[in-house]
């Protein structure tokens, strides 16, 4: 049996992904191979269509890879099947996205609480959690808007206090300040810090250095192979 409580978050061994349109193939990612510790917060770095979101989307268990393996918090993922793969999803990872991803009919406590809900909690325990979370991230006052009432930088918050509500693992987030404002995105990212203070493991993925060097590790992807770590 695994120890869970020592193993990497994300083992990652000789993975390569091609996508075929018609005569054309385009080797997105080549023979990439990655560790990520428990409390490591890494940043991957690259330009664009240099394989991020592939890596990202098979580090999230939203796609499937040709050739090697991954384990995240050393479960095999791929030999999962759809239904096995959504739960991991919901246990053990929180999802950070540029724009957000709110249900925009839904408030900020409605979407917080939706992790806890799909994973079958009561809504009271739910609703309750959720406004701890939210109250952490100073976003009290906001939990009955929807999110177009809400700033950028707000609406990025509610989504991380969605992310953090199921006490997920690992934080997967790709290019979370890509539509903030730079002093927006600081404050992002000054909160990054501090999760990952607090024992959160996060993989951020961006195109931009000054971003990625807020992280602890930068690992740098070109043409679907990582080139440094
Ligand atoms: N669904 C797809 N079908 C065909 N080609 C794809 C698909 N997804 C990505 N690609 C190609 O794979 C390469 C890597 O893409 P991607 O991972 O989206 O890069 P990034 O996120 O770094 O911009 C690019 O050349 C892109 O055009
Ligand atoms: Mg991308």
């Amino acid at each position: 049996m695994a120890d869970f409580s020592t193993c990497p978050v994300i083992e990652i061994k000789d993975v390569s992904k091609q996508f075929v349109m018609g005569d054309n193939v385009v080797h997105a990612l080549r023979n990439v191979s990655l560790t990520v510790k428990q409390g490591e917060y890494v940043g991957i770095l690259g330009p664009s269509g240099s394989g991020k979101s592939t890596l990202m989307n098979i580090i999230g268990c939203m796609d499937t890879y040709d050739s090697g393996e991954y384990k995240l918090m050393s479960i095999p993922v791929a030999k999962l099947n759809d239904r096995q793969q959504t739960i991991i999803r919901n246990r053990l990872i929180g999802f950070i996205f540029q724009k957000y991803h709110l249900v925009s009919t839904y408030t900020v406590l409605q979407n917080v609480m939706m992790p806890l809900l799909a994973r079958g909690e009561s809504y009271k325990e739910a609703e309750a959690k959720a406004k701890e979370k939210l109250a952490m991230l100073e976003m009290s006052d906001r939990i009955y808007h929807k999110p177009n009432e809400l700033s950028g930088g707000q609406q990025q918050r509610a989504a991380i206090a969605r992310a953090l509500i199921g006490d997920p693992k690992l934080l997967l987030a790709d290019e979370p300040t890509g539509a903030l404002d730079t002093k927006t995105g600081e404050e992002v990212l000054k909160l990054f810090r501090t999760l990952n203070d607090m024992g959160h493991t996060i993989v951020m993925i961006t195109h931009d250095l000054k971003v990625a060097s807020h992280a602890g590790r930068i690992i740098r992807i070109v043409d679907g192979e990582i080139t440094e770590q």
